[in-house]
C-alpha cells in the first residue's frame, strides 16, 4: 500500500468524512495501539468538531499493556473514552456498543424528555489506513463485507449495517492520512507496518527502531541478538547483528540494507515482544 501524501488527496478525504458526519452521532476514531498518536490525524478534531467521539485503540494485542493503560488514562485526563481492543480477535467489542451509549447518554436522555423515540446509536469509523477498519467492520457485522479501496473518490451508496438493537454502523470507514511533519512519525508508522513501501530510507528506519529499543526494551534488543551489552557505536551493533543473522556481502563486510530489512522484519513481527512507540509523557493526547 501507497501512502499519498497529496494535499489534494486529503482535502478530498476530508470532504467525504464531513459529509458522512452528518448521518451520524458519533465518531469510533481507531487508532493503532502502539502509537495512538502518529496513527491519528491531527485534523480530525478539527474536521468532527463537537461531534462526541470514542477512541479505540486497536491491535492491542501487539502493544504493551502497561502504556496502553496509560494512554487510556491520559485520554481520560482529556475527557475522552478509549478503549483497547482487538478487532482481529473480536475483543471488546461489547464494551464499543456499552461505551457509545455512555457517551451518548445524556443527548439520549434529553430526546427522550422532548417526546423523541429512541433510535439505535448511529457510528461511523474513522482511520488511517491499515489501521483495522476492515476488520472491525466485519466483526462488527459479524460477516465478511467486502474491503473498499483506500482510494478517496469512490463512492456507492451508504448503508447501515446492525450490530445488535442498540447501533448501527456505516458498512464505510472513514478514511483520513496520517500526517508526518517529522520524520519520527514516519519511523514509527513503518515499524508498526502502517505504511510498507516507504520514501523513508530503511536503514534510518532501522537506527530509530535500535536506539527506541535500547532506550525503552534493553534487555529485549540484548536478548533477541545475543548481546552481553549494547554497543556504544550504532556501526557496531549492525555488525554484532548481521554476523549473528548472516547479512554479509562479498569480501566479508557488513551488508547494511540487509541488515536494516531483518531488523525492520523483527520489529514488525513482534520478535522483541510487544511494543509501543508512542510514550504518553513524551507524545501527549
Ligand atoms: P484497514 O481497513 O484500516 O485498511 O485495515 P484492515 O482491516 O485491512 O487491517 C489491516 C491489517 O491489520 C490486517 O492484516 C488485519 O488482519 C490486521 N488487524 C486488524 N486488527 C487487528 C488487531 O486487533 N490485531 C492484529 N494483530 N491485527 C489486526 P492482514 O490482512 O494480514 O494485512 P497485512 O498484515 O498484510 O497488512
Amino acid at each position: 500500500m501507497t501512502i499519498q501524501w497529496f494535499p489534494g488527496h486529503m482535502a478530498k478525504a476530508r470532504r467525504e468524512v464531513t459529509e458522512k458526519l452528518k448521518l451520524v452521532d458519533i465518531i469510533f476514531e481507531l487508532v493503532d495501539a502502539r502509537i495512538p498518536i502518529s496513527s491519528s490525524n491531527p485534523m480530525l478534531q478539527d474536521i468532527i468538531q463537537q461531534k462526541p467521539r470514542l477512541i479505540l485503540l486497536n491491535k492491542a494485542d501487539m502493544a504493551d499493556q502497561r502504556l496502553t493503560k496509560k494512554w487510556i488514562e491520559a485520554y481520560e485526563d482529556r475527557g475522552l473514552k478509549a478503549l483497547a481492543i482487538n478487532a482481529q480477535a473480536g475483543n471488546g467489542m461489547k464494551e464499543i456498543v456499552k461505551a457509545a451509549q455512555e457517551i451518548l447518554h445524556e443527548k439520549r436522555e434529553r430526546q427522550k424528555a422532548k417526546g423523541l423515540k429512541p433510535r439505535p446509536v448511529r457510528a461511523m469509523i474513522i482511520g488511517i489506513p491499515n489501521v483495522g477498519k476492515s476488520t472491525l467492520i466485519n466483526r462488527l457485522a459479524k460477516k465478511n463485507i467486502a474491503k473498499t479501496g483506500n482510494t478517496p473518490g469512490v463512492t456507492r451508496a451508504q448503508q447501515w449495517i446492525k450490530v445488535g438493537k442498540e447501533l448501527e454502523l456505516l458498512d464505510t470507514p472513514g478514511i483520513l492520512w496520517p500526517k508526518f511533519e517529522d520524520p519520527e512519525t514516519g519511523y514509527k508508522l513503518a515499524l508498526t507496518g502502517a505504511i510498507k513501501d516507504t520514501l523513508l530510507n530503511m536503514q534510518d528506519i532501522a537506527v530509530f527502531g535500535l536506539r527506541y529499543l535500547e532506550e525503552n526494551y534493553p534487555d529485549r534488543l540484548m536478548e533477541r541478538y545475543e548481546l552481553s551489552e549494547i554497543p556504544d557505536d550504532i556501526d557496531h551493533l549492525f555488525d554484532h547483528i548481521a554476523s549473528q543473522r548472516g547479512c554479509i556481502a562479498q569480501g566479508g563486510d557488513t551488508d547494511y540494507d540487509k541488515t536494516a530489512d531483518v531488523i525492520v522484519k523483527d520489529l514488525r513481527t513482534q520478535k522483541f515482544g510487544t511494543i509501543t512507540f508512542d510514550l504518553p509523557d513524551k507524545d501527549p493526547v
